[in-house]
């Protein structure tokens, strides 16, 4: 097997996920062979490393003997069981350690197939719950300005990406859309704690007027990711929970990306000290492994819905997949690694490195800003530094520093004209020596001209 062959196969039927297919004639696509560690590799041997943990994904490697070893034995037991009505051993142990780990208050698990679903979950379940209590004007929602929560129609609707939401408007519901705590924005002299103070005046604003007729908030602490990683303040976080409980309305938290040590803690939320009502999981929490989600949400919450039957308050939400038992027992030995291993402690070391590899980019000409939270890096590229002036999205800048990358062996995923790192946490210092010089090679070549 070679990669042309695959490529051929692959371009006569598949249709790829966020992917412009006609791009493809000129742009190579990777067939890959396998993958170890931080490393992928295709089928003539060329080696990637994946910086970007395989769309925020991975935390441990691919093919970490770890994680494989726990699915192969529960496959070789019980493979797949509904969770209505039946059970199983790794879907209650994992809910048990999530209710553990999670922030204080968050006693209750509902599992799903993927992040866009979690977050459904957790819209349908606080919409819900207001009308279990009687509340029935309370079916709206408040969003940041830039977010994403996913794509399917009620996470497309709530998040704020136009490039991914436009199109569809019309078959969306409507949101109240805040304006973002995000730092970037920051005026001359202003702190990232001041953006934050000036946006949740905002919000107080809406939820003042509003609340009434809104069910609840939904925010992803501290990096809006796909949002081109914008960052902020983890005052915001403090202070809008304290603007919930005020107004009466939930607040869902979001941390599918961030989730499992990305920014810096094992969840985003603790950096506040903050409980959300909902907490949404997925990607990070099976390691990339398998698809699996989790909302998170609590005791007073689950008792609204439960009732006689004849009361027609129940849950009735599902998907096939639900708590599927290899999901579950890769994010068990996900779980059992952080537990025995100190990755956060490890991770602190490696986002030092990022920092320092980078530090250079600071005085370049077409880099407004190099931003970091945890084992997130983000450079942002612009036009003009001074006036922070973007580039015209048609010149793909972002596109000629991933064309570099694949060239000398990293996968770059600029969002637009954001290139940032998001590695396994198994990257060594030397892998991240390597991944940012051929960064900083493909920001020169990107922003020439
Ligand atoms: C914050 C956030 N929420 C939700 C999602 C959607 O998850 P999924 O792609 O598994 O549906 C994503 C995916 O990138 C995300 O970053």
């Amino acid at each position: 097997m070679d990669n042309n062959t695959l490529i051929n196969r692959d371009l006569s039927v598949l249709w790829h996920p966020c992917t412009q297919m006609k791009d493809h004639e000129w742009l190579p696509l990777i067939p890959i062979k396998r993958g170890y560690g931080v490393w992928l590799e295709d089928f003539e041997g060329h080696r990637y490393l994946d910086a970007i943990s395989s769309w925020w994904v991975n935390l441990f490697g691919h093919t970490n003997p770890r994680i494989t070893g726990r699915i192969n034995e529960q496959l070789n037991t019980l493979e797949h069981v509904i969770l209505a009505g039946f059970s199983h051993e790794p879907a209650i142990a994992l809910a048990e350690q999530l209710v553990d780990i999670t922030p204080s208050g968050l006693s209750r698990c509902f599992f799903a197939d993927n992040g866009s679903s979690a977050v459904e979950v957790a819209m349908k379940m606080s919409f819900h719950y207001w009308r279990n209590r009687g509340k029935k004007d309370k079916s709206r929602f408040v969003t940041l300005a830039n977010s994403y929560h996913g794509e399917t129609l009620g996470a497309l609707a709530i998040g704020d990406v136009a490039l991914y939401k436009e199109t569809y408007q019309p078959l969306l519901m409507e949101v109240i859309t805040a304006p973002s705590p995000d730092c970037y924005l920051r005026e001359d002299g202003e702190s990232c704690a001041e953006v934050a103070q000036r946006a949740i005046e905002e919000m107080e604003n809406i939820l003042a007027a509003q609340a009434d007729s809104i069910c609840a908030v939904i925010v992803e602490p501290l990096v809006q990711c796909a949002g081109a990683m914008r960052m902020y303040d983890p005052l915001y976080l403090k202070l809008l929970r304290q603007a919930c409980d005020h107004y009466g309305v939930h607040l869902i938290a979001d941390e599918i990306a961030v989730g499992f040590g990305r920014t810096g803690s094992l969840f985003a939320c603790e950096q506040a000290d903050i409980s959300p009502d909902f907490m949404c999981l997925s990607k990070g929490l099976t390691s990339g492994y398998l698809p699996l989600s989790a909302t998170l949400t609590r005791d007073e919450i689950y008792q609204a819905f439960y009732d006689e039957y004849e009361n027609l308050t129940a849950f009735l939400h599902s998907h096939s997949f639900t708590g599927n038992p290899l999901g579950c027992s890769a994010a068990l030995a996900t779980l059992d690694i952080f537990r025995t291993d100190d990755v956060i402690g490890a991770n602190r070391k490696l986002a030092r490195k990022m920092a320092r590899c980078t530090e250079s980019l600071k005085d370049h000409p077409h880099v407004a800003e190099v931003r970091q939270t945890g084992m997130i890096l983000a450079i942002e590229l612009v036009q003009d530094k001074t006036r922070r002036t973007p580039y015209p999205w048609q010149e793909r800048r972002g596109l000629r520093v991933y064309q570099h990358g694949l060239e000398n062996g990293v996968l770059l995923r600029p969002l637009g004209n954001v290139v940032y790192f998001m590695p396994p946490y198994v990257i060594s210092e030397e892998e991240i020596e390597l991944m940012a010089r051929v960064a900083i090679e493909g920001i020169e070549k990107a922003t020439r001209g």
